[in-house]
């Protein structure tokens, strides 16, 4: 997958996996990493799915309506490349932790949902339910964080809640924060997902 490796100064901080938005690639998220955590590695991939020219992690049918054999052959061949990628750059396998937004987020909670281990932690920005069709493996000890808009037409609220039940249900410390907007990624939701990796890693 086309990506970006960005070795930190800090190799046993965890290696931030950053996941795009739709139309977006693997340099969007790169500020992000700097306000989490600018000690760690960073690996900033860019989905190989093509949406008239925008890139995705997977196919869509349409808004908000996922294609869901492109989802788990997508969801396989992310989990893939993260093996590859810590052989490749020489980095500890478990101490992934996600940072992805909106379609980024959809993946990363995704990864959750099918392959136990896949990551140390997840910083979800306005992700959706990727799937009703699985129940996810234990999450116990993967802590996540879900910044969500209370005006998001995309994720919409209930949606938001039902991600986090589950998750929670599945044993992950979930943190919750809410802001007061649309589907928009704001300094301030950042700051959050900053403090919440301080306190949890
Ligand atoms: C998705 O397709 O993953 C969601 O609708 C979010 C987005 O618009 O990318």
């Amino acid at each position: 997958m086309k990506h970006i490796f960005q070795q930190g100064s800090n190799t046993s901080a965890p290696v931030l996996l950053l996941l795009h938005g739709t139309g977006g690639d693997e340099n969007d998220l790169l500020p992000l990493a700097q306000m989490i955590s600018p000690e760690s590695s960073v690996l900033s991939v860019r989905g190989n799915v093509s949406e008239n020219g925008m890139p995705r992690f997977f196919r869509r049918l349409a808004e908000g309506v996922f294609d869901k054999e492109d989802l788990e052959f997508r969801t396989k061949e992310l989990a893939d490349f993260l093996d590859d990628s810590a052989k490749e750059y020489g980095f500890d396998r478990k101490q992934i932790v996600a940072v992805g937004y909106s379609n980024g987020a959809n993946i990363a909670a995704s990864l959750l949902y099918h392959y136990e281990g896949v990551l140390k932690g997840a910083a979800l920005h306005h992700p959706m339910v990727p799937s009703r069709d699985v129940t996810p493996p234990s999450l116990t000890g993967i802590p996540t964080f879900i910044g969500a808009g209370k005006q998001d037409p995309i994720c919409r609220p209930e949606e938001t809640k039902e991600l986090a039940s589950t998750l929670q249900t599945a044993g992950s410390d979930v943190e919750l924060h809410w802001e007061n907007t649309g589907h928009q990624l704001t300094t301030a939701e950042v700051k959050a997902a900053s403090d919440w990796f301080k306190n949890n890693f």
